[in-house]
Order: structure tokens, then C-alpha cells, then sequence
């Protein structure tokens, strides 16, 4: 089927390999966000001549292809007619486009984790009274997603995410010292910078913890993490009757993103009949050195609006390391201690975007 894809995040990791993805099926791109890279959008523009597009820093409208116009916001491309809006731009810059797509009733395969952690019950809310669904595209809950395709949700006892465990996983025990350079180098996939950082630090495992909380409905309690070096395994469910169901394959995001984007269906690609990994390892992850993981789950276990504050918190110490204003063993200490002090607020979204702004200019103080 000829699906109408809007992409919101079009020129990063994600984005332009759902563009890959819109070539091996021949889908219809037709709205376009991107941040900064003008001149990626703009070939993007002529390859796909979509019917919108959109750039926050701004771009001159006569440079586009004649059957594309330029649109007011993020959130009028992700408003318009399409069969799927994949929600691809990073932090909580990516939630209010996400709401914009949910409000006109769209299906949503997200990849903006951070919208689901800080907003996930006041999404599907939005989702329920307008008739829009989320589908993942985050590798693991995409494999968690059809490890649970055609089986009772009452038997579902536990989600298992695993994680690579970064490029310090069997590094130097003390971490201080680690420049973005070697954070950003990651062992198995390569992604846009924050979420490399958060894979580095294992805030990314944490977000995703809360992620899955959030789309699928379970306690935490239920949610394990453990570390396969691999990568092969992207996730596994345990049922109640002791059995487990795991999902597997390379560490291609096109494969989760193009399940996404075509299911029910499963459509053959060019990345079929890749050789077995020879060996499948699973470790306890390091909690010690990477505090972040506890942190998510103690803001989960908080609820209301802490999973906002983490997430804001560590954007900023994020980015300050990626600024080398901090170091790498800052980030926790920035995160842990904006989550200490946290106001204790019921999830509303006026206090969400209270909560956010006030985590980002804590955390500002405590660089
Ligand atoms: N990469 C992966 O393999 C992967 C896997 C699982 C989940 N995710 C999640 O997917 C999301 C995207 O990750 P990524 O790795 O694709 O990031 P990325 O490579 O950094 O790309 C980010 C994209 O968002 C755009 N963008 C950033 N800020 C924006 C803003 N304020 N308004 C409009 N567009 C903006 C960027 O535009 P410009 O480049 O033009 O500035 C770029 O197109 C993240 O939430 C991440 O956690 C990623």
C-alpha cells in the first residue's frame, strides 16, 4: 500500500533511515521536520517532494521543490492527512509535535522516547479521545511489541529489556575522566548524540524502563533490564507460565522501523539471511557505575511529574558534557540531585511544563 508517512526528524539517525525504508516500499513521504541541516532537508525535499515541510531554524521558501510548501510549525506537518507519523526528534522538543499528531487522531510510531517517559498517561488520554495509537520504534519495545502480538496480556509476568551496556560496559571503573569522544563511540549502533550519550551513561535503559511502564501498561516491577553485549536479542517477555519469548535479529533500525511502519505486515527487506551471532551473553548490569539506571526507576516509582524532572535534568547535564562544561560522571550527580529536590506534583500537563522548566534551570545551577 502506497502509506502517506510524515517524519518529524527527518535529517537524524532515525529519520533518514525511515527514508531508506520509504524507498524499499515506495511509501509516499509527504511532511518533512527537521531542526538545523537546511540543506539536508532541502535534498530530502527533492527526492520526496512532500506536500509540507518544516524547519525550526528557519529556511527560504523558494529553495523548495514548486509541489511543496513550507509550513507555520512542527505541528502543522504533524497534524496533516498521513497513515503514519514517525515521531524521530530527540528530548522533550519532540513531545509537542507528538501531541499535535495524537490530537488529529493519527497512528504514531514513536521513537521520541522522552515524550512517552514524561507524558505517557497524558498521551494515551489524548489518544483514547481522538482515536490515535502509538506503535514503537525503539528496537527493544518494538520487540517486546511482537513478542506479545497473539498472546493474553494477563499472562505477560515480565518485560526483560536488554541493553549493550555502552562503550564502558568492560571499561575503567572510575568513569570521570571519559570524554564525549569516547561516549559517543557506540559499540553497536549508530545513533544521533543524546541517545549515544544516554547509552554511554545508561539513562537510555532507565527512559526506556519508563517507556515501556508507559506503553505497555505494566507496574515497574515487572520491567528487568540485562546487559547483552550482542545486541542480537532486542528484548524478551517472561509469561506466568515460565516461559519466555524473545525477539531477535541484526542491529538494523530499519527492521523496527519498517515494522512499524507496515504492520500487521511483514514485508521482506534487503538485511534478510544475515549470518547467527556465535554466542549470546546476558549480564546483571553495573548499577554502581551507572547510577542512572536506579535514578529512573526511583522517578518512576514517584510518579506524578519526577520522570519529567530526570528527563529534563539529564538533557541539560547532556548537553553541558557534550559542551565539556561537565564530566561524564557529572551527569548522575545533576540528575540525582534536581530528582532530590523535585516538587511533588500530580501529572497535569500545566505541571509537566512547569516541572520541565523548572528541572532545566535547576539543573542549570548544579552543572
Ligand atoms: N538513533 C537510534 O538508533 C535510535 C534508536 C531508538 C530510539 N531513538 C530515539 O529517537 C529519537 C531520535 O534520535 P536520533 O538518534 O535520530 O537523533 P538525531 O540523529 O540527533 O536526529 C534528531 C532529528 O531531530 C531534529 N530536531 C532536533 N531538534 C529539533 C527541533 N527542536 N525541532 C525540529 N526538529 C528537531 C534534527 O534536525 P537537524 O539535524 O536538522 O537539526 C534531526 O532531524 C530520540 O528520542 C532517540 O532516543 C533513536
Amino acid at each position: 500500500m502506497n502509506k502517506r508517512l510524515v517524519i518529524l526528524g527527518s535529517t537524524g539517525s532515525i529519520g533518514t533511515q525511515t527514508l531508506d525504508v520509504a524507498r524499499w516500499r515506495g511509501y509516499r513521504v509527504v511532511g518533512l521536520v527537521a531542526g538545523a541541516n537546511a540543506e539536508l532537508l532541502l535534498q530530502q525535499a527533492r527526492e520526496f517532494e512532500p506536500e509540507l515541510v518544516y524547519l525550526s531554524s528557519g529556511i527560504d521558501a523558494s529553495r523548495l521543490p514548486t509541489k511543496t510548501r513550507l509550513a507555520r510549525s512542527a505541528n502543522e506537518v504533524a497534524a496533516m492527512d498521513a497513515d503514519v507519523v514517525v515521531a524521530a526528534i530527540p528530548g522533550l522538543a519532540g513531545l509537542e509535535p507528538v501531541r499535535a499528531a495524537v490530537q488529529a487522531g493519527r497512528l504514531v510510531a514513536l521513537a521520541n522516547k522522552e515524550s512517552m517517559v514524561a507524558a505517557g498517561e497524558l498521551l494515551w488520554e489524548e489518544a483514547r479521545a481522538h482515536g490515535a495509537d502509538f506503535i514503537p520504534v525503539d528496537s527493544e519495545h518494538s520487540a517486546i511489541f511482537q513478542c506479545l502480538v497473539g498472546e493474553p496480556r494477563q499472562a505477560l509476568a515480565e518485560i526483560i529489556l536488554t541493553a549493550s551496556g555502552g562503550p564502558f560496559r568492560e571499561g575503567p571503573a572510575d568513569l570521570s575522566g571519559v570524554t564525549p569522544e569516547q561516549a559517543l563511540a557506540h559499540p553497536r549502533w549508530n545513533m544521533g548524540p543524546k541517545v549515544s550519550i544516554d547509552s554511554a551513561t545508561l539513562m537510555n535503559k532507565g527512559l526506556e524502563v519508563l517507556e515501556a511502564k508507559a506503553l505497555f501498561g505494566v507496574d515497574l516491577d515487572q520491567i528487568t533490564v540485562t546487559i547483552h553485549p550482542q545486541s542480537y536479542v532486542h528484548s524478551m517477555v517472561r509469561f506466568k507460565d515460565g516461559q519466555l519469548k524473545a525477539q531477535l535479529g541484526p542491529t538494523d533500525m530499519r527492521l523496527a522501523i519498517q515494522y512499524a511502519l507496515s504492520y500487521p505486515d511483514r514485508p521482506p527487506t534487503p538485511l534478510a539471511n544475515q549470518p547467527l551471532p556465535a554466542a549470546l551473553n546476558f549480564y546483571e548490569p553495573d548499577r554502581e557505575r551507572f547510577p542512572l539506571l536506579d535514578l529512573a526507576y526511583a522517578a518512576g516509582r514517584r510518579g506524578g511529574v519526577a520522570p519529567a524532572v530526570l528527563n529534563a535534568a539529564n538533557e541539560v547535564a547532556v548537553a553541558a558534557f557534550l559542551g565539556r562544561r561537565i564530566g561524564f560522571t557529572d551527569i548522575p550527580r545533576v540528575v540525582a540531585a534536581a530528582l532530590a529536590e523535585a516538587p511533588e506534583l500530580p501529572l497535569s500537563w500545566d505541571n509537566l511544563y512547569r516541572a520541565d522548566s523548572w528541572a532545566r534551570r535547576r539543573a542549570e545551577e548544579l552543572l
